[in-house]
């Protein structure tokens, strides 16, 4: 697909798609509890349909139309076995949290995704797992999907995790729902806690004490009402967009900005961006708020290191694409998880604004940005990865000449209408 740096300012307003990780959150916590979970604003993305045809698999009536959810829960002990190989997708957080879901069954269920999943690390929650007495296998043996797991009665455990990291942390925790005592997580830093918030409003006990999250066995979980608010990690492109693309001002309306994930909006303000947070409420116990987003010409290079990685780690692609407009140097550091996600995200984003011409060095767990210089187009590969294929289509809206994007329409994994959304802001 081609892309052409844009003629006209992006202006109007954008209400983003529904957050992918509370989407995914929204139908298994509605499984697994009694009544009916009715969900708007549901992501209707790839990642979150895998979810939706998993929890299918194993009995559970779920209604899917334009307008909403609905999630016929069956309660805690009510999914059956499913007779085929539960199929994840492109879904990490499929995968690690349906298999904390799956350690505390009473059958043996196997998943599997496709390739880019089947070379994701999922050590990290089969040590934990395992740990609780789930009995979960790598079934090549290499600690990545396919997996095989059989659920038995688990032991509560407290798990000091390696990794800031809420798959990991929210796999433990629903485990922890069929275990036989307490269960806590302790991460080096906080990760996103929409697991915590949202099994709260379900009617489990979760506490949360600093970087430790806890949980009681056995609750009456009941189904909920849930409006999903805007996703901040889909919203990052538009707000760089602006940034970026002279003349622009844009409004993005209903937007999470939960303090777990607005480490985009704390990095653009530290390189002196013009962004406005309007309309700030909650929401289910979520932060929504509309984000005013103007151009700003003079941005300035920053350091993004420590706590604030794991509140903007799906943000590093596009935050380096705007370091590279930006005047000065951008480091980034403690972001060697971005290795580990769909796609290689610390290699690829170095060798493709490398491309463009950017001056860009890769660290070990990082990289250098020497930003402000002009960027030329060049022919680049997604290599699927939804978050690199949207990230170059920003870098193409400021750069001089044809940017080539192949294989561009993973998009669909998180934002199906990105590319029809994003033309339309700059007509
Ligand atoms: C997610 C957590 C993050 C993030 C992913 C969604 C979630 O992964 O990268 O896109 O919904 O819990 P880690 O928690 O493993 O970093």
């Amino acid at each position: 697909m081609e892309f052409h740096k844009t003629e006209k300012p992006l202006r109007g307003e954008i209400t983003i798609p529904g957050d992918k990780s509370i989407s995914h959150r929204s139908v298994m916590f509605g499984a697994i509890s009694q009544g009916t979970t009715e969900i708007t604003n549901f992501l209707q993305g790839q990642d979150c349909l895998s979810t939706i045809s998993c929890f299918r698999k194993m009995g559970i009536e779920i209604e899917n139309t334009s307008e909403r959810i609905l999630v016929h829960g069956r309660g805690l002990h009510g999914l059956t076995a499913p007779t085929e190989i539960l199929d994840v997708g492109n879904s990490g957080t499929t995968t690690r949290l349906i298999s904390g879901i799956l350690a505390g069954q009473d059958f043996t269920s196997e998943l599997t995704g496709d390739a880019s999943i089947q070379k994701r690390p999922m050590g990290r929650i089969i040590k934990p797992l395992s740990m609780m007495d789930a009995t979960i296998e790598s079934i090549k043996g290499n600690g990545c999907a396919p997996l095989r797991i059989s659920g038995h009665a688990l032991k509560g455990i407290h798990y000091q995790s390696p990794v800031a990291s809420a798959q990991v942390k929210s796999s433990i925790l629903l485990a922890g729902l069929y275990a036989d005592g307490k269960t806590s997580v302790t991460e080096p830093a906080l990760s996103r806690n929409h697991t915590e918030i949202m099994l709260r409003s379900f009617g489990a006990t979760v506490t949360s004490e600093g970087t430790t999250a806890s949980i009681l066995p056995d609750p009456d979980l009941h189904g909920q009402k849930i409006e999903v608010p805007g996703d901040i990690s889909s919203a990052a492109y538009f707000i760089v967009a602006a940034l970026i693309v002279p003349g622009s001002e844009i409004l993005i309306k209903n937007c999470g900005i939960n303090e777990t994930r607005d480490g985009i909006l704390r990095v653009c303000r530290a390189m002196g961006a013009d962004i406005t947070v309007l309309n700030a409420h909650t929401s289910g116990g979520e932060a929504v708020a509309d984000l005013l987003v103007r151009y700003t010409p003079d941005l300035k290079g920053c350091v993004i290191e420590g706590d604030i990685i794991p509140t903007l780690i799906d943000e590093i692609p596009v935050i380096a694409v705007l370091a590279a407009f930006a005047d000065g140097t951008t480091t980034i550091r403690n972001a060697e998880e971005l290795k580990v996600k769909e796609s290689n995200r610390l290699d690829i984003m170095v060798h493709h604004l490398s491309e463009m011409g950017c001056d860009i060095t890769g660290t070990e767990d990082g990289m250098i940005i020497n930003g402000g210089k002009t960027l030329q187009g060049a022919v680049l590969d997604s290599f699927l990865d939804h978050r690199i294929a949207m990230s170059f289509a920003i870098a193409s809206l400021a750069c001089e000449s044809t940017l080539t994007i192949r294989r561009a329409d993973c998009v669909n994994i998180s934002y199906p209408a990105f590319y029809q959304d994003l033309e339309r802001l700059c007509r």
